[in-house]
């Protein structure tokens, strides 16, 4: 079956507080974006990458010698870059609107640039098993309290009921579609919310701790940390 890996690369990085957008940030030798690209073209027939306005031919100049060099598999990949949008569900969609001839989707934060190879397997694996939506978690390891606005406790939940959720995230592309079609608007902070949504079974499958979000100054401190220790395989 023909892979759509979407690279969502579209944010600002508020968070972060970089001078560039978060996806442009280096780490070692390279910027999250090239990293997670690198990693996905292990899968993917048909690559997008959904960037901001103002860098979208800066983009094209990291990602398309990547594509151009993958020497990971037989086949050549298709690029595209595209504008984002306003928020991440709006990003994705512009991915969804760009892919040809696939048969299933991977949708996958740049963000999570460390997200090894593996699990870019795995999920498509489990879409070829006949899984319509399958999304890595870890379990969650703090304990988790409910409380009310006042800040007092009103209950601990079970904990072994919680996951924390990674990408790359896959779908069966139909599925995918009306997922985002059916939810539209609705600022979901992940694909498969959307699938939920519809009704539809979500398969979790093994997440993995490299697949960790660039999110805070933080994260980005462990990732070079951990880069310059020579930590992340492919
Ligand atoms: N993203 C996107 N389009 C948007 C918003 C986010 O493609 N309109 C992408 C980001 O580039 C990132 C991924 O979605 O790879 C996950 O989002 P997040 O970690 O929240 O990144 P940012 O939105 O850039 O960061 P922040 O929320 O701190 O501004
Ligand atoms: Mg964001």
């Amino acid at each position: 079956m023909r892979v759509g890996v979407i690279v969502t690369a579209a944010g600002s990085g508020a968070r972060l507080g970089a001078a560039v957008p978060k996806a442009l940030v280096t780490v070692g030798e390279r910027t999250l974006l090239e990293h997670a690209v690198a990693r996905a073209l292990s899968v993917a027939d048909e690559l997008v990458v959904t960037a901001p306005e103002s860098h979208l031919e800066h983009v094209r100049t990291l990602v398309n010698p990547l594509v151009e060099q993958s020497e990971q598999r037989d086949v050549e990949t298709i690029l595209s870059v595209v504008r984002g949008g306003a928020s991440r569900q709006d990003s994705v969609n512009a991915g969804l609107a760009a892919l040809g001839d696939v048969d299933l989707v991977l949708v996958h934060d740049a963000a999570r640039a460390f997200a090894p190879m593996a699990l870019f397997r795995d999920a498509v694996a489990a879409l070829e098993s006949g899984h319509g939506a399958v999304i890595p978690a870890l379990p969650v390891v703090d304990t988790i309290k409910r409380a009310d606005a006042e800040l007092r406790v009103t209950g601990t939940v079970d904990r072994s009921e919680l996951w924390a959720v990674q990408t790359p995230q896959g779908f069966r592309r139909e599925l995918l579609e009306r997922a985002h079609t059916e939810g539209a608007g609705t600022g979901a902070t992940d694909d498969a919310a959307l699938v939920e949504a519809l009704g539809e079974p979500v398969q979790l499958i093994p997440g993995h701790e490299d697949a960790f979000k660039v999110t805070t100054p933080r994260d980005f401190a462990l990732a070079e940390s951990l880069m310059a220790k020579g930590h992340f395989d492919e």
